[in-house]
């Protein structure tokens, strides 16, 4: 069938029988493409031509609508099919998961110019030397400090599409103080210490996705796949200033947002933070109705963790949510220098 055949389109213009410029990425994906006979070539030509000609004729549309000349319609649609612009073409993803302490420096350098290069940008309240308005961004050694502090329990997840880096998850796993779920007369025990009663959190250090990659789910599966190669975490969280990693953060963790737990956020929030090696995270300070009596009732679950970085996308896309699920964001208002700051259950182990 004509519609199945292999086609190029341009800048609107059709290539002849699917013939693309020989380096281009189609021809490459789709032997036989280039073996196309020439009669073959002309002959799609000419249907072409003749297409257009018959949809100008008005006395082809009327036969058309009267039903008399089926065949003729079944070809025109064959033909349509042919002239319609194909599905864009998808990228090869591929997704890896690596142990914090198999990261090399090639990788981490590539890791350092993605984020480097699409992160986001200095709010105009960054301070000297940061300028508002430029890029954020991050060495190698800045990126080991600050996102993977503790290699042995740190790890990573990647994208890359068509072998090129395109997205990351960096997090760091520990545990946390389950004294608030312990009796008191087990923590007379002086000796108490153990592991399997208290939470274990992996922690997002850092999301980013390229800018051309954004919203075809590659956040939600990297965090997917952390969460998978967790399995003995009992909670997942990040803190961000841009929802999207929040909604990604949800959906990883089989939890709509919509639903969001907030006493659990509320519950572990302060045992999470003390006992982080991650130091922005361990002196972050927070802030919002879930943690303080006074304050901006509008603030509901913020880390302080004095990152001045613009706010325009991520209050773009907090609108977007809000007019598309006709509900208030349940994190509340973000405040500058601020980020959202959202735990989720994982399953806990069996
Ligand atoms: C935040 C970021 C990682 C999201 O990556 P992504 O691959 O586009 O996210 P996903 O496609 O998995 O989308 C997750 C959810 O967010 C929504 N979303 C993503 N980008 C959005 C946008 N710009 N506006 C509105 N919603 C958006 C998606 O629709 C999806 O929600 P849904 O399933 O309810 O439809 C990416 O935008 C980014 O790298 N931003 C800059 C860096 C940053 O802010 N990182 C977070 C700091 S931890």
């Amino acid at each position: 069938m004509l519609g199945s055949c292999t086609r190029g389109v341009a800048s609107g213009r059709i290539y002849l029988g699917g013939l693309r410029p020989a380096n281009s990425t189609l021809a490459t994906r789709v032997p036989g493409v280039s073996k196309r006979p020439a009669r073959t070539v002309l002959l799609f030509f000419l249907a072409e031509h003749m297409c257009l000609e018959l949809l100008s004729s008005r006395g082809f549309i009327k036969l058309l609508s009267t039903g008399e000349c089926q065949s003729g319609a079944r070809t025109v649609l064959q033909l349509l099919a042919f002239t319609m612009p194909p599905p864009p073409l998808l990228p090869c993803l591929k997704f890896v998961v690596l142990g914090g302490t198999a990261l090399n420096e090639d990788t981490m350098k590539d890791c350092a110019v993605l984020f480097s290069n699409h992160y986001g940008i200095w709010g105009d309240e960054a301070s000297v030397p940061l300028t508002a308005g430029s890029r954020i961004k991050m060495s190698v050694r800045k990126l080991r400090a600050e996102v993977l502090p503790d290699p042995t329990n740190g790890f990573v997840s990647l994208c890359y599409a068509d072998n090129t880096l395109v997205g990351q998850a960096f997090a760091t796993r520990w545990a946390f103080d389950g004294a608030s779920t312990v009796p008191p007369w087990i923590l007379c025990t002086v000796l108490y210490y153990n592991d399997d009663t208290g939470g274990r959190v992996c922690w997002v250090t850092q999301l980013v996705v390229s800018s051309e990659h954004r919203q075809k789910n590659i956040a939600t599966m990297l965090l997917l796949q952390l969460a998978a190669a967790q399995p003995n975490c009992t909670a997942m969280g990040l803190a961000s200033t841009h929802p999207a990693s929040c909604l990604a953060l949800t959906k990883a963790a089989h939890v709509s947002m919509l639903h969001l737990d907030l006493s659990f956020i509320q519950q572990h929030a302060k045992s999470i933070l003390a006992t982080s090696p991650v130091c922005y995270i361990r002196t972050a300070r927070l802030r919002g109705s879930l943690f303080e009596k006074d304050g901006d009732p509008a603030v509901v679950s913020l880390a302080n963790t004095e990152y001045f970085v613009d706010h325009a996308e991520p209050r773009a896309a907090l609108e977007k949510w809000e007019s598309r699920s006709s509900s208030e964001w349940p994190l509340g208002k973000l405040l500058s220098g601020h980020e959202f700051f959202v735990v989720v259950p994982l399953n806990p182990p069996r």
